[in-house]
This record gives C-alpha cells, structure tokens and sequence, in this order.
C-alpha cells in the first residue's frame, strides 16, 4: 500500500507570493508571521512578527511557541529558509496544546504522538533546498545533545505552501549551492530507499533530472529565472518524494553531524554526499549485484547525468565532480574533530533517517565514509 500527502493545496510559478496576503485572509484573522531576516512581509496583516535566523533549536522553538501562546494567532505564516518554514510548522502544531517540544521530539525526546490538528500553516520558501513546506517533520537542534531530531506528524504539514523562485533570486552563491545541494540528495535519497512509492518515483527522478541540469548553473548565474525555477520545484519535489518514502545514510550523518557543526545543512549534506553514495553502491554490488537497489543508481546516474548509457558509478563520480565544483568543504574544515568521529557514527546509525538507506552499512563503512569526506 502506498498512501501520499502533501500540502492542503500548493501554489507554484513566479511571482505568487504577491498572492500570500489573499491566501491568508481565506485561513484567518490572527496571524502570526514567522519570518526569516530579509524576508518582505510589510504587506502581510499580522498581529505579530517573529523573525529568526539560524537553524532552530530547542530555545528557540520554545521562544516562538511562548509568543504564539500569548497572541493566539488563528493561522501561522512561515516566510524564508527552511529554518524559519521549519520553526512556524512547530509553533503551529505546539501553541494550541501545553506540551513542550522534547515531549515530542523523536529519537533524543519522549517521543510522544503530535495532537492530530494544528493551527493553519502558509509556508513560503525564500531558499530553493528543503521541500518543508510539504514536509511534515521538522529537524530541532538539540544543543546539550550535540545532534538534531525531528518533530513529526500529520499535523505538520502545512495548509498551502506557496513556491516563487523569485524569491530566491537574492540567495548568494554560497547558500545557493547548499541549498541546492540539499534538494539532490534528498530526491536521490528518496529514490533509491526501498521505501520509494510508484507516487514519489516520478516526483523524485524529475527533480534529479532538474537539479542535475541546473545546479551548477544557477551557483555561476543566480540571475537566471529558468536555472531558479528548475531548483525551487526540484525542491517541492523533493520535500513531497521524502514526506512520503525515506531518507537515507547522508541525512542520517547529517543529523549527526549538525547537531555538532555550526554548518548549513546543505553543506552537510553536500560534504558527504558523494562518498557515501560511493559506499552504498559498493555495499550493493557485493551483496545485492542484481538486485533493484544497485538499478535506481543506474537510473539515478542517468537522471543526473543527461546521459542514456549512465551507470551507478557514473553518478558517483559526478557527485564527486559536483561537490569539487560548488567548493563544499570538508568535514574537517566544518569543524569536526577526530575524537568525535565514533559518536558521529554511532549517532547516524541510531538516526530515523538512515532506517531509508538501501543497504545497510557497518559502522566501519560510515567511519570510512566520514574518512573519506574530510
Ligand atoms: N522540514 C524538512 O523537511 C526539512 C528538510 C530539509 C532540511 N530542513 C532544515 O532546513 C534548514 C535549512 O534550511 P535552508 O537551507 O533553507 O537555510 P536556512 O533557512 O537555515 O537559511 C540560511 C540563511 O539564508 C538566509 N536566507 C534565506 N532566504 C534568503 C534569500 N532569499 N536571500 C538571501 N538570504 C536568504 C537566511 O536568513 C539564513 O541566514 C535546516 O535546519 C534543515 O535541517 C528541513
């Protein structure tokens, strides 16, 4: 059985988010506008703004849900990155109730079921990377922890996300290529789990086809509306392929990883994306040589590539050439110390994330995976 959800409706093309106050108006009377630093919400009528920088932790969730609490807003606006889109989706599933974010924050929290029914959520990217506003899961810093988790649940998923690739075309270079770089791994991730559906293939292949033409494209020319567009729907893509199959071992490291680096996600992501792809379909080769996993690599290698005859290793080595190109640093230069590498391990294997990955890999492979990304 394959079930699919998604954004209550989605609202897609250039120039849209001129529609955002007239969507809200349709959702309620109170807003509360969760925005990110740069972001033009002058025209949104609210009762309060909150902005936020940074990816959200634990304080800051709290933080919003207290001023939500105090406003009562009847429906949430989450205008910028995916931090931000991310924090408004926990303020809207938490504010009604009385429970705190670690009640239900999995793996390092209680774990408790989210309430079945949330404040309305408008969520509008201003970055082209995360998919959050059609996710229904959003990843909390836990500082004292050193990793991240995630809140999770139906409820979670916003009431219409609203994508505008203009709105990116202020995003420089070096967040471009992060985020960007986040959109691929999660529609390659997406693709080749075990958990991919005959309803998320299709969402998932068109998104590498478009990440792959035009990422690097749109790293030199950010200034290109057409390079912009293939990277804020390869985005939607991606975020509706991985809200209804799995993730995989690079979001498994991830979660390992940013909880412990002050880096971007995106770069994260991107730093080990390339070796531990190489380690998966290595792991497959020698125990599954003809099965369907090592196929979506091939598959996957010629969605990327353009390129009919392209094999699984082909896009290892393209995602090699990629990450050499939009200059990702490694995890060494992220910050991360020799001594925390065990943990690292051991902490990517215990994330959700990594139960998507097609083969299981041993904690010697992922150590050799963060050896090989440094
Ligand atoms: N909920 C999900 O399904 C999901 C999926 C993937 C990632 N995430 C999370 O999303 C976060 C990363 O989001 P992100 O990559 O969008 O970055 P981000 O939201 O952290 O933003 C990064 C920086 O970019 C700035 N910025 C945003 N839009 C801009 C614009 N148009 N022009 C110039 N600057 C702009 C922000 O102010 C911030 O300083 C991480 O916390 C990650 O864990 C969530």
């Amino acid at each position: 059985m394959s079930t699919f959800s998604t954004a209550g409706r989605v609202v897609l093309g250039a120039g849209v988010s001129e529609q955002v106050a007239d969507l809200v108006a349709g959702l309620g009377r109170r807003v509360l506008v969760v925005a990110g630093r740069s972001a033009d919400v002058a025209g949104l009528p609210a009762v309060a703004v909150h902005r936020h920088r940074g990816e959200p932790d634990v304080d800051a969730v709290r933080a919003a849900v207290a001023i939500a609490r105090d406003v009562r807003p009847d429906v949430v606006v989450g205008w910028g990155g995916g931090s931000v889109l991310d924090l408004a989706k926990c303020v809207a599933v938490l504010a009604p109730g009385g429970t705190d974010v670690l009640d239900h924050l999995e793996v390092v929290g209680r774990g408790l079921p989210l309430p079945d029914a949330a404040l309305p959520v408008v969520a509008v990217p201003s970055t082209a990377g995360t998919g959050a506003e059609v996710t229904a899961n959003a990843p909390v810093r836990v500082p004292d922890r050193g990793v991240k988790a995630s809140l999770r649940g139906r409820a979670m998923l916003p009431a219409v996300a609203v994508v505008d690739p203009l709105l990116t075309l202020g995003c420089p270079p070096d967040l471009t290529a992060a985020s960007g770089a986040d959109a691929l791994t999660q529609c390659l991730e997406a693709y080749t789990t075990p958990q991919a559906t005959p309803l998320t293939d299709p969402l998932a292949r068109d998104g590498l086809v478009r990440a792959g033409r035009s990422l690097r494209r749109v790293v030199e020319h950010g200034d290109d509306v057409g390079a912009r567009t293939d990277l804020s729907v390869a985005a939607l893509q991606s975020g509706m392929a991985l809200a209804n199959a799995r993730l995989g071992a690079v979001h498994g490291l991830a979660a390992a990883l940013g909880g412990r680096l002050g880096a971007p996600h995106g770069q994260v992501c991107a730093a080990v994306l390339a070796a531990t792809t190489a380690a998966n379909v290595a792991a497959l080769r020698r125990t599954d040589p003809h099965g369907p996993g090592l196929a979506r690599y091939d598959d996957a290698a010629v969605a990327l590539t353009g390129l009919p005859g392209a094999r699984a290793d082909d896009a290892v080595a393209w995602l090699a050439d990629l990450v050499a190109a939009l200059a990702v640093p490694g995890l060494g230069t992220l910050g991360l110390a020799r001594d925390d590498v065990p943990d690292v391990v051991a902490d990517a294997l215990a994330a959700s994330s990594t139960r998507g990955n097609p083969v299981t890999l041993t904690p010697a492979e992922l150590t050799d995976v963060v050896a090989a990304s440094w």
